[in-house]
């Protein structure tokens, strides 16, 4: 069974081939971040339009990497939502046209679902109920995964994603976009003890996040102190220290909560190093797993939506041939249920 799955819910064109033995045969990926990074963030009619010139020639490389023909497809699972309208469309419309064209199987993935299954793929050892922490541009969010599409959401951040608050730090300070990377980098060199920012609703019980507040704190910083390099790396490293302890905090509260032993971290801030030494030491203590997927597979890719598609054909869910329309905003919650 080959399924193509297809990514196009935001600034990357994901494609990839989930073959036998649930083994990724070939996948491409083109950024857009280049393109984006001359506006200092995503332009959302120039994500779309991106997307439709990119997306035929990398079906057409995957296919010819994996030496298959379309032919031997048997079914496509794309990316429906959330994610920005437009970029949803080109996606769904390629996906839905040409599984039609082919007779084969369509399903409809949820982009923060597919984050979340991959690790499956590369850790067959995880299983559920699992704990997730799923911390991207757009979300942050703690679930507890009960089955293929069963998700309960444990917490989630009421104002700013974390990534936001990456993002937002570093353009603050004229660093590029995306602005996670950059902070990390730039926190290398810097003292997290010059600056004292607050770790927002910690001190409260409950596991929702906020850092909207965490973003003016660093603003009023930025403004009161003099902008040179070393005023950067120590800005960087004082709000990566903020997001990472906050994100921790709520972790182990979830942990505890749940007594779930097994953790998952994914979406594009699971990339964050700081944040993946701070999580492992946590398990240690706690006596949980948690794993990581590999960078390529936490931030946006086209395997993890092929995957997800596996699990769902596999589990012979609703979402199978599922005639949803594009879901720009879509809780996790509610799958397949109109
Ligand atoms: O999951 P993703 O690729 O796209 C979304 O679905 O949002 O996540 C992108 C987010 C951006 O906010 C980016 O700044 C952040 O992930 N990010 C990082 C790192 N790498 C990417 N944040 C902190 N540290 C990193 N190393
Ligand atoms: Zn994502």
């Amino acid at each position: 069974m080959n399924i193509l799955g297809i990514e196009t819910s935001c600034d990357e064109t994901g494609v990839a081939i989930m073959g036998k033995n649930r083994s990724i045969v070939t996948q491409a990926l083109h950024s857009q971040i280049e393109m984006h990074r001359l506006h200092g963030g995503i332009v959302p009619e120039l994500a779309s339009r991106d997307h439709v010139k990119k997306l035929l020639p990398l079906v057409q490389h995957v296919l010819d990497a994996g030496n298959l023909a379309l032919a031997d497809i048997d079914a496509i699972a794309f990316t429906a939502g959330p994610g920005l309208i437009g970029a949803l469309l080109v996606g769904a419309t390629f996906a839905r046209s040409l599984a039609y064209s082919q007779g084969i199987p369509v399903i409809p993935i949820h982009h923060m679902e597919a984050h979340l299954l991959v690790a499956r793929l590369e850790y067959p050892q995880l299983q559920f109920p699992f704990c997730s922490l799923l911390v991207s541009g757009g979300h942050t969010l703690l679930i507890r995964a009960k089955g293929v599409g069963d998700y309960e959401i444990l917490g989630q951040t009421v104002d700013d994603a974390a990534g936001e608050a990456f993002d937002k730090t570093a353009r603050l300070m004229g660093l590029p976009y995306p602005g996670g990377p950059e902070i990390a980098k730039k926190a290398v060199g810097g003292d997290a003890s010059a600056f004292h920012l607050p770790r927002p609703m910690t001190n409260k019980p409950g596991l929702d996040f906020s850092f909207s507040g965490l973003k003016t704190a660093v603003r009023l910083a930025w403004e009161g102190a003099e902008h040179t390099e070393q005023t950067r790396a120590d800005l960087s490293a004082a709000t990566q220290d903020a997001i990472v302890d906050t994100i921790v905090i709520k972790v182990e509260r979830a942990l505890k909560a749940t007594q779930l032993t097994q953790l998952v971290v994914a979406g594009g801030v699971a990339s964050n190093r700081q944040l993946r030494q701070q999580l492992a030491k946590l398990g240690d203590r706690m006596s949980v797993e948690v794993l990581f997927p590999s960078p390529e597979y936490c931030t946006d890719n086209g395997a993890m939506v092929a995957y997800a598609g596996f699990e769902h054909l596999s589990a012979k869910s609703a979402a199978v041939n599922h005639p949803m329309d594009v879901r720009p905003r879509w809780p996790l919650t509610q799958l397949y249920t109109t």
